[in-house]
């Protein structure tokens, strides 16, 4: 890389001129102009619906799309699509899925389906007053917002409550308006957004315009109007049951009854210790990510919400919980998951449609069960590896590929090294020592290979 300056009207270039101005920062403009071009989709109208996905595009980031077979939902059969880099995500998914199915597999119930908007802001004024005045600027709200709630209306959602807050204990004059919205199959940020910032305007004029508010209540500064992403009341639980005896012969060294016991103990230390926890809670996200980015869903909000929701009673804990009563095995995992089945991405990238299809079209509802039961699959997945023979054996063995890539081993060298690696430790060194080994073998190495 060469020395960078401040570019200007960056945007303004069209994409090709983007491309060449970043490939001034190479050492081989032209390798990088044509390696990023070998990663453009070869039809330029699907390649035109990825540049206008964001902006400043000049090619497009590949990440592996797989798929976590068998996994009993409900007493459905899913084979759930997984967007993720990280090897052996897939796997511990689909090693669980198979490991439940033939116990009941996994039970859902949907909690609740709501999510919140607010409007903030600064107001010195009669609070009484404004409270007793808010039936009538609810109406107003409603009223001004009917043309954009009327198709949301007629799918079964919409506004379901405006509600006053002072919170001028915590800042001076701050209040929010915190309403409440159903938005069904969408995600419905754009919905809740824009009803949000129709009420900041009905708000504003509201004490503009009202007789009951003395001149110096007439103001009202609107700080901003945003959805949360903090959605409590919009949670999902899914768990997994068996009797206690059904887990033997889950691990070679273990019982069934001191598996259970080993894996209720690093729950609770999940739920006490907040390294653990969050390690823990990250487990989860490896498949809730993964299917969330798979079926075109905002990831980011997703994590940021579950991990609020883990913080819920001032410590950060674990979001699944165990429980082992009279012989049975349960394990359960509780999560606010605001997933939209329609509009943005979901519809708009050509993969995340077909993710949708192959799960069978599910609506919000169901693919917040299928997302939950992802994410329990992959956290069973780990604590199970954890008690067990530890993460590091599977994890590098799945590993073994990235690293024989890294060093440019060829297909040979690699059909070789995976069953060398069978039953050897693999490590970066090994790998590099075996293909070494391979490369430069000894005059006994070489008799041995030709068969003498
Ligand atoms: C790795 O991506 C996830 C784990 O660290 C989760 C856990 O420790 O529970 C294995």
């Amino acid at each position: 890389m060469k020395d960078k300056e401040i570019v200007c009207g960056f945007s303004k270039l069209n994409k090709d001129q983007k491309l060449e101005y970043i490939s001034k920062h190479f050492e081989n403009p032209a390798d990088f102009v044509s390696e990023l071009k070998s990663f453009y989709h070869d039809d330029p109208d699907q390649q035109k619906i990825f540049d206008e996905f964001s902006e400043n595009t000049i090619s497009n980031f590949y990440f592996p799309f797989g798929i976590a077979p068998n996994m009993v939902i409900d007493d459905n059969v899913y084979h759930v699509p997984m967007v993720i880099e990280e090897s052996s995500v897939v796997a511990a998914a689909s090693k669980s899925a198979k490991f439940w199915s033939d116990k009941g597999g996994f039970h859902t119930e949907i909690i609740s389906t709501t999510k919140i908007g607010q409007v903030h802001f600064i107001w010195h004024g009669n609070i009484e007053k404004l409270r007793t005045l808010m039936p009538d600027l609810k109406d107003r709200m409603l009223e001004r917002t009917a043309s954009i709630t009327a198709n949301m209306n007629q799918r079964g959602g919409g506004i379901i409550d405006i509600e006053l807050v002072d919170m001028t204990d915590q800042i001076d004059g701050y209040y929010q308006l915190k309403a409440t919205f159903e938005t069904v199959d969408s995600m419905g940020a754009n919905f809740i957004n824009s009803c949000l910032e129709e009420f900041a305007a009905e708000l504003r004029e509201f004490f503009a315009e009202s007789p009951y508010f003395k001149e110096e209540e007439r103001h009202c500064e609107v700080i901003m109007s945003i959805l949360s992403n903090y959605t409590p009341d919009c949670l999902v639980k899914t768990w997994v049951e068996c009797d206690v005896d059904d887990l033997d012969g889950i691990d070679e060294e273990l019982s069934g009854e001191q598996f259970a016991w080993k894996f209720e103990k690093a729950v609770q230390i999940a739920s006490v210790d907040v390294h653990r926890a969050t390690t823990h809670n990250k487990g989860i996200f490896n498949g809730i990510d993964a299917i969330a980015l798979a079926t075109g869903n905002d990831f980011r909000a997703i994590e940021a919400c579950g991990h609020t929701y883990a913080a819920r009673d001032g410590n950060y804990r674990s979001l699944t919980e165990v429980k082992i009563e009279n012989g049975r095995f349960i394990y359960s995992l509780t999560i606010p998951l605001a997933l939209g089945t329609v509009g943005g991405l979901t519809t708009l990238h050509p993969l995340a449609k077909k993710s949708l299809e192959l799960l069978g079209n599910p609506g919000a509802r169901d693919l917040m069960r299928i997302a939950a039961s992802v994410g329990l699959a992959n956290n069973f997945g780990a604590i199970k590896s954890l008690v067990t023979k530890g993460i590091q054996k599977g994890h590098m063995k799945m590993h073994l590929l990235n690293i024989l890539n890294q060093m440019g081993a060829s297909e040979e060298e690699k059909d070789k090294a995976k069953i060398h690696f069978e039953e050897e430790k693999v490590s970066f060194n090994a790998v590099a020592r075996f293909l070494d080994k391979h490369r430069n073998p000894s005059e006994i190495e070489k008799a041995v290979y030709a068969g003498k």
